[in-house]
């Protein structure tokens, strides 16, 4: 367990304990984004946090998963991709925050910028020059987030799923200089 505040904890997500996170993503995701999905977003959490997908990404090399504990209650997870390339980057070291989500009840209390003022410490102890994501434009709240963090603009692509309603389909890459 890495504790980053008095209230806020990390704790590694495995393949022993990796069970919570469906039920926490089934209730945190559609706060957030059901509004986005002809299906309400049924679909993305079952295939993104089905236990095939959870294993296979707990595999990976380069990764790491946490969960983000408030007051010893799991409230959210994100992982962290050492290395993972961003287009004109390929000489520097880079990391990449991948999908940071935290339950409606604790948004807006410091909790994401304490997450990620933590990321950034340990990518710098780290010797990483540089730190990027994804984030959905039609999703203000997480957006103004990371403009607020000193993110910039890079790239945007469109996601083509499916059961995505066109009008949010755009997703722009975000980094920080580290
Ligand atoms: C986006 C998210 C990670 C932000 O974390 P958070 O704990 O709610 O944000 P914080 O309270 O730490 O806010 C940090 C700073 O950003 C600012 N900020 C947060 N939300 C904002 C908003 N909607 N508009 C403008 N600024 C905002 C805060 O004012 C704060 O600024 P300050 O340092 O001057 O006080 C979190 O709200 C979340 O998980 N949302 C739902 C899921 C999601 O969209 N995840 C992103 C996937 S890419």
């Amino acid at each position: 367990m890495i504790q980053i505040s008095d209230t806020i904890q990390l704790e590694e997500i495995s393949n022993d304990n990796f069970n919570a996170l469906y039920s926490l993503m089934k209730e945190v995701y559609p706060a957030a984004y059901s509004h986005f999905w002809k299906d309400g977003g049924n679909w993305y959490v079952n295939s993104q946090y089905s236990k095939e997908n959870i294993l296979k990404e707990l595999s990976e090399k380069n990764a790491d998963y946490y969960y983000v504990l408030f007051n010893g209650e799991k409230v959210g997870n994100f992982r962290i991709l050492w290395n993972k390339e961003l287009e004109g980057f390929s000489e520097k070291r880079i990391v990449k925050l991948h999908r940071i989500y935290l339950h409606k009840n604790v948004q807006g209390k410091g909790v994401g910028k304490l997450v990620l003022n933590w990321l950034e410490e340990q990518a710098m102890k780290k010797q990483y020059e540089y730190i990027w994501l994804d984030a959905m434009d039609e999703q203000s709240q997480a957006f103004n987030f990371y403009k607020r963090m000193g993110y910039q603009y890079h790239s945007h692509c469109f996601l083509d799923f499916e059961l995505l309603y066109d009008e949010v389909r755009k997703m722009s890459q975000v980094y920080k200089k580290l």
